[in-house]
């Protein structure tokens, strides 16, 4: 794992969105896994000022989200859908069939994994994967658990995850469910980026990098893969 602590979140925004232009420019029609939460936020807007200062075209670039809310419309203000479109998709020139989600509201959810799982392994595999992290370290929503998880399944949230993301619903409860790639899926992307900004996550971020690896703890088989840079900010790093 390189991990590398910067002292805002906008100096982690720059430099990982230079990975992912960087990517962009040397294999255009790259597959991107993408991320949500407020950790890739500026990552988003300094694409999107990379995309308009360098003129580097999306036309050709794919992207599939970590995850989605299930029984959530897909145009309410808070599905992963509607977040991508207005941190990132809509400032840039990328193509509405090249953006894929799970549909958290199809009726049969094991069947709907499957179809993401293989359009993914179709294109190719994901290049870089974006990955914030949660209080409890989990990834996607792959929550604490007994084992690593395979593909994309239906999870239950967490009481610990409710209670971080219920802040943004003031229209709609937050949904319990959520549909969400597999660790191993996430594990199979050739480069993974991990951002974790802020105190509250400090103790997910010394667990993931400096405790044994394991499902209790799912964003620690990070340190399994061969490719992961990791970046925080000095509160996120606070306890290494
Ligand atoms: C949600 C998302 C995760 C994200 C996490 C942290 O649970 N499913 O992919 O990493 O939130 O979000 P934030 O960056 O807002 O702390």
């Amino acid at each position: 794992m390189k991990v590398t602590v910067l002292k805002t979140a906008e100096e982690i925004g720059v430099a990982v969105a230079k990975i992912f232009t960087d990517e962009v420019k040397a294999n255009p029609d790259c597959i991107l896994g993408l991320a949500t939460g407020a950790s890739p936020i500026p990552t988003y807007n300094n694409i999107i000022k990379t995309h308009k200062e360098e003129g580097i075209s999306f036309k050709g670039v794919k992207t599939y989200n970590l995850d989605e809310y299930c029984d959530l419309p897909k145009a309410d203000k808070n599905s992963y859908y509607t977040f991508m479109h207005e941190q990132l998709f809509n400032g840039l020139d990328i193509l509405e069939e090249n953006v894929h989600f799970l549909d958290g509201n199809a009726t049969d959810t094991d069947a709907e994994c499957r179809r993401y799982d293989n359009e993914i392994n179709e294109a190719g595999g994901i290049d870089i994967q974006l990955l914030g992290i949660g209080n409890n370290a989990h990834i996607g929503f792959n929550e604490p658990a007994d084992s690593f998880t395979d593909g994309s399944f239906k999870v239950k949230l967490t009481d610990s995850t409710i209670e971080a993301n219920k802040i943004y619903f003031d229209e709609n409860p937050m949904p319990h469910y959520a549909l969400t790639m597999g660790v191993n899926q996430i594990m199979s992307a050739k480069k993974i980026v991990l951002i974790a900004t802020g105190p509250k996550k400090a103790e997910a971020v010394r667990n993931m990098i400096k405790g044994e690896v394991t499902p209790q703890v799912p964003a620690s088989i990070l340190q399994n893969h061969n490719d992961v840079e990791i970046f925080l900010d000095e509160a996120a790093a606070s306890l290494l």
